[in-house]
């Protein structure tokens, strides 16, 4: 099978297309011949040589991607939920060795759920990592009512992540660039700053949650408009530093860092938000297979709208 291979660290050249064999499902796991994938920042931080890349190395060759949807080939024998012929789509082995760049990929039953019939594979393999992100924090820090600031709204998280809080019954403040506002206005948002035109600070206070994407000066920004009692989640690693510590506990907050996981009951509800058209997944371009060096890049940019698919 053709899988892409990170030779080593580095740019996005150093992923090299190569024929591997097909790998073999353990009895908990299907083997699953992959339609769409989608490519987020933990790809690229991974593929420079930060994040779980150490991990992966020592695993042997590093193939990198965790999102998927595709059509189970073969199942495992203690395998219970999946038959061969399924449409399935999940975010697998996250934080672990996903594999996915390849045009087969095995994993266990309960990182999957069913693709709904009514969803195309590329926007299913966009609604994964970044769609769970969204869901299992927001899921865990909103009630109905709350007042929600989500950071980078227009991004791969961040656009789900306005759907989903208003799905739980928030009230949405987003912050994006200009060129995205009637984007995110027609993710639901309520309230939308444009962050190039004034300090999000200026204009937004006391609200009960912050999703934030950015870490650094921003999340130190973010600890202003919280209230007392209220809480921010930061994705990127490492945001939390003393002063961070500091500012929270002075506001009466709480700051932490959240990460995400596999998880198929996760998955299953988002395909039942997929399938009933509560949520939808954006696309901002699928790239050919062959191409995913130019999907890395796109990532890289940091300006993506929603999700880079790669089909297969
Ligand atoms: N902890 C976890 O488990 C976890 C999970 C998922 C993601 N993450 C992390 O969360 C972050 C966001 O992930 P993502 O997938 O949403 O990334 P993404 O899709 O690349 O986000 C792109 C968006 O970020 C916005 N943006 C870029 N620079 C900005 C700035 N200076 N101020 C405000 N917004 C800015 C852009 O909107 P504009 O063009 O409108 O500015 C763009 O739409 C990444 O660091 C990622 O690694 C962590």
């Amino acid at each position: 099978m053709k899988t892409y291979v990170l030779n080593e660290a580095g740019s996005a050249e150093q992923l090299q297309l190569v024929q591997l064999e097909k790998p073999t499902p353990n009895a908990n796991e299907v083997l699953v011949k992959v339609k769409a994938l989608s490519i987020n920042p933990v790809d690229i931080k991974t593929r420079i040589g930060k994040s779980l890349y150490s991990q992966l190395r020592e695993e042997g060759p590093v193939i990198l991607g965790w999102d998927i949807s595709g059509t189970v080939e073969a199942v495992g024998s203690e395998v219970k939920n999946f038959r061969v012929g399924d449409d399935v789509f999940g975010m697998i082995n996250f934080p672990g060795n996903g594999k996915a760049y390849a045009e087969y990929v095995t994993a266990p039953e309960a990182h999957l759920t069913k693709k709904p019939k009514s969803v195309p594979h590329e926007e299913a393999a966009g609604a994964t990592l970044a769609a769970l992100t969204a869901y299992q924090v927001l899921k865990r820090h909103v009630k109905p009512n709350d007042h929600v600031l989500i950071h980078s709204a227009a991004g791969g998280v961040g656009h789900f992540a306005v759907q989903i809080a208003k799905i739980l019954g928030a009230n949405v403040t987003a912050i994006t660039s200009g060129k995205n506002t009637a984007f995110v206005k027609s993710l639901g948002a309520d309230t939308i700053v444009d962050y190039t035109i004034q300090p999000f600070e200026d204009v937004i206070k006391d609200q009960d949650f912050a999703l934030e994407t950015l870490s650094g000066e921003n999340l130190k920004r973010t600890i202003k408009v919280i209230k007392k009692g209220g809480g921010i989640v930061t994705l990127p690693s490492g945001g939390i530093d003393d002063e961070v510590t500091k500012l929270a506990n002075e506001k009466g907050i709480n700051v932490a860092f959240e990460m995400v996981e596999s998880n198929g009951n996760d998955m299953q509800q988002i395909a039942e938000w997929l399938e009933n058209g509560k949520l939808k997944t954006h696309i901002f371009e699928v790239y050919p297979f062959d191409r995913l060096i130019d999907a890395h890049k796109q990532i890289e940019t940091g300006k993506t709208r929603g999700k880079v698919v790669v089909a297969i």
